[in-house]
């Protein structure tokens, strides 16, 4: 059996992209690469840059926003963060998100981790208690910041950007299966060290082991009842860069043989061309993206979803697209939100990449940047200051922000 009797699922899903990229022909230019390998080789066009007053809070935040404002958000029981940006070794980042949001004191929130996929665990955790009390809605938050050295091969694959779920016994968008095929194994391709700002990466172990990953949640999720291959319609993958998604769409299909059906795939990578990595996010970013921008009506169809976490795991599941979908799309704010965003030149995002918060306990304010609804005012008396924007700044401000931070970090 792969459907629950009652269906539970996502009733709202919204993304939050800050409002800055790097476009990879100029990391190309500058690095004296050649740009195919970014847009061909990797399939990516730009990535998303967090300026210095947001992180995984103010991000997480701007997409739960979002996502309420479709739902009955006095029904939220439960607010979890999935994040390898936390910025606290104890007080869990839904805390604050929780309350930037004002959400009913009687809620339980959390914080995940497990590399990529802790978003995943998120969602099959919200299931399971949605499933035990279904007057209650679940937000899960998945909200990262990629970040790799400068001039690394990685540096090409980060982003930054958070997706926000409302988990209920009302899913207007996907319907989940029961079937979850499962995989574990301790590897050493990606990871951070708690002294590191930036990720370690052996980036074509990762390749390989996601590979593998995907192969063993596959034959376990056939095992537990899941549906046959020829039976799915779409695809959705985590990309840590989109020719990932590729290589898996082609591994999957070679395992089970089959052939790699090629409709939805490109839709489904299109935000994440853009955006970049989002680590936790990007799975879900994906899907946003495949129900936002593919053209045909994807009612009743099966997607099959592949979640993979480095150091490893790895998930394999399925849902289905509700009926009436489309009206529950937040489609419009997210083209906006990707359409209004300001291209960096490459000395603003370099002085960003290198801009730290300090880490010897003084206080800081902050730079005012973003013209997200939630920034990182500064840190007082070793707390992060948050604050609601009322009013974003001024293009002409924006600008001269963005000159000020380039210079002070210059
Ligand atoms: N035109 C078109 N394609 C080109 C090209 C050009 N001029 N130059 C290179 N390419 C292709 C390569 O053939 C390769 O494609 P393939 O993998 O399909 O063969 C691709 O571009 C990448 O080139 P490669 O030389 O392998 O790149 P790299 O050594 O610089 O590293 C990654 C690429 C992905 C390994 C690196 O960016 C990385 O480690 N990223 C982080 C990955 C990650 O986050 N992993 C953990 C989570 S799963």
């Amino acid at each position: 059996m792969i459907s629950p009797v009652t269906p539970i699922g996502i009733e709202a899903l919204s993304l939050y992209a800050p409002p800055f990229y790097l476009d990879l022909d100029d990391l190309g230019k500058a690095r004296g690469v050649d740009p195919r390998k970014y847009r061909v080789g990797l399939a990516q066009d730009e990535m998303a840059m967090c300026p210095p007053d947001e992180d995984a809070v103010t991000m997480g935040a701007a997409a739960a926003a979002a996502a309420l404002r479709q739902v009955d958000a006095s029904k939220i029981g439960v607010v979890m963060l999935a994040t390898e940006s936390g910025i606290d070794q104890s007080k869990a980042g839904a805390i604050y998100i929780h309350g930037l949001l004002d959400l009913p004191r009687a809620c339980w929130c959390f914080e995940l981790k497990q590399a990529c996929c802790s978003s995943t665990m998120g969602l099959h955790t919200a299931l399971a208690l949605v499933a035990q009390r279904p007057d209650r809605k679940v937000l899960v938050v998945a909200s990262d910041i990629a970040r790799y050295g400068l001039g690394t091969p990685g540096e090409p694959t980060q982003g930054a950007g958070a997706v926000a779920m409302v988990i209920s016994a009302e899913p207007r968008l996907v319907a989940f299966d029961t079937a979850v095929g499962s995989y574990t194994a301790d590897e050493m391709d990606f990871w951070r060290p708690n002294y590191l700002r930036e990720a370690q990466v052996d980036g074509k172990h990762s390749i390989r082991v996601y590979l593998e990953a995907l192969e063993h949640a596959w034959r376990d999720y056939r095992e537990q009842g899941g549906a046959p291959y020829a039976s799915l319609d779409r695809f959705c993958y985590h990309l840590p860069f989109n020719k990932m998604g590729q290589k898996a769409h082609q591994h999957l299909a070679r395992i089970s043989h089959g052939e790699a059906p090629q409709a939805g795939m490109a839709e489904a990578q299109a935000y994440g061309r853009r955006i970049g990595n989002t680590y936790t996010a990007s799975l879900y970013v994906g899907l946003a993206s495949l129900l936002e921008t593919d053209p045909e009506d994807l009612t009743g169809r099966r997607i099959g979803f592949f979640s993979y976490g480095s150091g490893c795991m790895g998930s394999f599941f399925s849902g289905r697209v509700m009926p009436g979908y489309r009206e529950a799309l937040d489609a419009e704010r997210h083209h906006r939100l990707l359409h209004d965003r300001h291209r960096l030149s490459i000395g603003t995002y370099e002085a960003w990449h290198r801009h730290d918060l300090p880490e010897d306990g003084s206080d800081y304010e902050t730079p005012r940047v973003s013209d997200g609804p939630f920034r990182l005012a500064g840190i007082r008396d070793h707390q992060r200051q948050y604050e609601r924007v009322e009013t974003a700044p001024a293009a002409s401000d924006l600008a001269e922000a963005e000159t000020e931070v380039a210079l002070a970090d210059a």
